[in-house]
């Protein structure tokens, strides 16, 4: 079988995956809750056969400085409220949704996901975070998260209970016999019956098996905690973009851990963010970065900047030089390398304006749809991706200029599908439905 660069479309802030994209000419702040913007974009997507749509998402509002108010456009629809909304103007795409573990719990997630895999015909997908902010705890009972690792623990059960719940039915066990007046077979019904260290469950779940069976789980955790979780658990990882040595070490790294959890590494997607911005012309490109690194008022590269780094630069100018001396502990946030603050720890003196602007450099891809296309390819042949999560830094403008000049591109070069053939999200993942767990722990009703 031929392998195709899988494709994911990255929707979080509605504005773009640049912070202040939301003010570029093209851009429709107005439309951020508009149910036919996001239409445009599953449609336009799909126009790009793009394997799934992903949207990203966090229990917050990042107001732990004034400019995340003032400056930032956080406001957006709840992912799977707003998911079931585009099953009805969509037909292939896979519909993908980032949904916490540690803030919920398994029966609520396990039921509305099914949900979703049969509203859409099998088209789910889960983002398992474990959750990153403290601002997400104090929305949920706390002042800060669990600890790193336990919420690694949490989400670790977490999935195995969804797992079982969505195996609570089995496939031939609705009868709907009007004669007999049968309804269901109970001998094809199993509780969960699950009791551990964070959940207990009963079961069964009031929704039949998924069409998947299991709807696609994806993850993104960096660390070993997140990397060993998705080895052990996940279908698929989305990565930060690096530089290309450090994404092949990455990518050889988490396919041995996913070996050494005796899995099929050829079943495990990793798919690494990408930020294009693309034009006709490399000059015509690099006038559109530049324009969208400017659109950020100084005030929030300061303010996103000593968030990143864990030292708090308020009241300086973008330009004023510092010293890295971190006040802040940000280790129970993310485990992953944390980049803005290496470059300035190995720095002697730096400015926040020169981290910001070094962060948007090496996360994009500036340039013509061959160069955006080259870059790509050079990295699914070269041992470094499966496909991409691609982030449009403006939206609408961006998804439609990716999907009229580089998915043409990476057709022409036989790199990505042309067509939907697969029915599933998991057949288009090379996945298996997967059978029935084994009943350790369960019980008949
Ligand atoms: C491409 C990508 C997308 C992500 N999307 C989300 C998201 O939607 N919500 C979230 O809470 N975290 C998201 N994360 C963050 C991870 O889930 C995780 O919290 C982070 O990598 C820190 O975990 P770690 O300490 O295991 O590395 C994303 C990370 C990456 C690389």
């Amino acid at each position: 079988m031929t392998r195709r660069l899988l494709l994911g479309a990255f929707l979080f802030h509605p504005g773009g995956a640049h912070v202040t994209g939301w003010r570029h000419p093209s851009a429709e702040p107005d439309r951020h809750l508009d149910p036919d913007f996001y239409a445009d974009f599953a449609r336009t997507a799909e126009r790009g056969v793009f394997d799934t749509i992903f949207l990203a998402d966090g229990l917050y509002l990042w107001d732990r400085y004034p400019s995340g108010i003032d400056h930032y456009s956080q406001v957006r629809p709840e992912p799977l409220t707003l998911l079931s909304a585009l099953v009805a103007h969509t037909r292939h795409i896979g519909l993908a949704a980032t949904v916490s573990t540690t803030y919920n719990e398994p029966y609520h997630v396990a039921r509305a996901l099914a949900s979703l895999d049969h509203l859409s015909g099998g088209r789910a997908g889960w983002n398992l975070v474990t959750s990153r902010y403290d601002e997400e705890a104090r929305n949920f009972g706390g002042d800060a998260h669990l600890d790193h690792s336990r919420r690694y623990e949490r989400g670790a059960e977490f999935v195995r209970v969804v797992e079982r719940l969505w195996d609570s039915w089995g496939d031939e066990a609705i009868l709907a016999d009007k004669v007999s007046g049968r309804f269901a077979d109970a001998s094809k019904l199993t509780t969960t019956d699950h009791r551990g260290e964070f959940f207990t469950v009963r079961g069964p779940l009031n929704i039949t098996r998924p069409p998947q069976g299991h709807p696609v789980q994806f993850q993104a955790g960096g660390s070993p905690a997140g990397q060993d979780l998705a080895a052990s658990t996940a279908d698929a990882v989305f990565t930060r973009w690096q530089p290309l040595g450090e994404a092949q070490a990455f990518y050889a790294g988490l396919k041995a851990r996913v070996v050494d959890h005796g899995r099929d590494p050829d079943r495990f997607a990793i798919l690494p963010s990408i930020r294009p911005v693309v034009a006709s012309s490399r000059a015509e490109a690099e006038d559109l970065a530049e324009e969208l690194l400017a659109s950020t008022p100084d005030t929030l590269i300061v303010e996103d900047v000593s968030h990143t780094v864990g030292q708090d630069l308020t009241g300086r100018s973008a330009d004023e030089p510092f010293t890295y001396r971190p006040d802040t502990d940000t280790s129970n946030e993310s485990r992953s390398p944390n980049r803005l603050a290496e470059w300035s720890r190995a720095a002697d003196r730096v400015t926040a304006r020169e981290l910001y602007a070094r962060a948007f450099r090496e996360q994009t891809v500036v340039g013509t749809p061959q160069r955006v296309a080259d870059e790509m390819e050079a990295r699914f042949r070269g041992g470094a991706a499966d496909g991409f999560i691609v982030q449009f830094l403006t939206l609408p403008s961006g998804i439609h200029r990716f999907v009229d000049l580089v998915v043409p591109e990476l057709q022409r070069r036989g790199l990505t599908r042309t067509g939907y053939e697969e029915r599933t999200l998991r057949e288009r993942f090379g996945l298996e439905r997967p059978r029935v767990a084994a009943s350790i722990g369960e019980t008949r009703v």
